[in-house]
């Protein structure tokens, strides 16, 4: 089964009306990273959590980058497909609606979250995406992201995602249809509790 190749942790949710959540990990992260996080942003969802791929020097990632800030969209492309594939290869499996996932990506998973929307936008209903930023500087089809929302919520003393990118990130989603709010927070790139309050009011609307 090629397309259930990434490692991953699956939990069932409770609550079968709440939806479920697609974690994706940062940098140097895994698989454990975010449960801690879904659980606290929707505690009946069932949760699906795959752990990043590639390597950089041991640190896992969800696609290779030539430096920081600097990427390749050969690579982008083919890893966002690969992991498309995964996507709906195991919401098949463990029978969740791809339509209504919620994918809740930090930095280097926040980035494929978004690329995921951009290219593959059958495989997330919504993204709350975290410390985002463009690594692919394509806007999604017309249309493709009709119905669909994403949530962006970045660090105004990130000094990793440059200023002017997460506006410009929403300008692609919003190309495809998609209902996008940016949130900006009183942070750096870590993750604060203002990130799982304003996710969790989000959630909410
Ligand atoms: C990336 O490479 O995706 C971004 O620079 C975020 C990171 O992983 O630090």
């Amino acid at each position: 089964m090629p397309h259930l190749s990434y490692q991953y942790v699956f939990e069932a949710g409770p609550d079968p009306v709440a939806p479920p959540l697609l974690l994706l990990h940062g940098t140097g992260g895994t698989e454990h990273d975010l449960l801690r996080l879904g659980h606290s942003l929707s505690p009946g969802s069932a949760l699906l959590s795959p752990r990043g791929d590639v390597s950089e020097g041991g640190a896992l990632r969800f696609f290779a980058r030539l430096a920081e800030g600097v990427f390749d969209p050969a690579e982008v492309t083919r890893r966002t497909h690969a992991l498309a594939d995964f996507i709906l290869a195991a919401t098949k499996q463990h029978e969740l609606d791809p339509s209504k996932l919620i994918a809740v990506g930090f930095s280097n998973g926040a980035n494929i979250a978004a690329t995921l929307l951009q290219l593959r936008p059958e495989t997330l209903g919504a993204g709350i995406l975290l410390r985002s930023m463009v690594v692919l500087n394509q806007p999604a089809a017309a249309g493709s992201l009709l119905g669909r929302r994403a949530l962006l919520l970045n660090g105004t003393v990130d000094p990793i995602v440059p200023p002017d990118h997460p506006p410009h990130l929403a300008e692609l989603l919003r190309a495809g249809g998609a209902e996008v709010k940016v949130q900006l927070l009183q942070a750096s790139h870590g993750l604060t509790p203002q990130d799982v309050t304003a996710a969790k009011a989000w959630l909410q609307t």
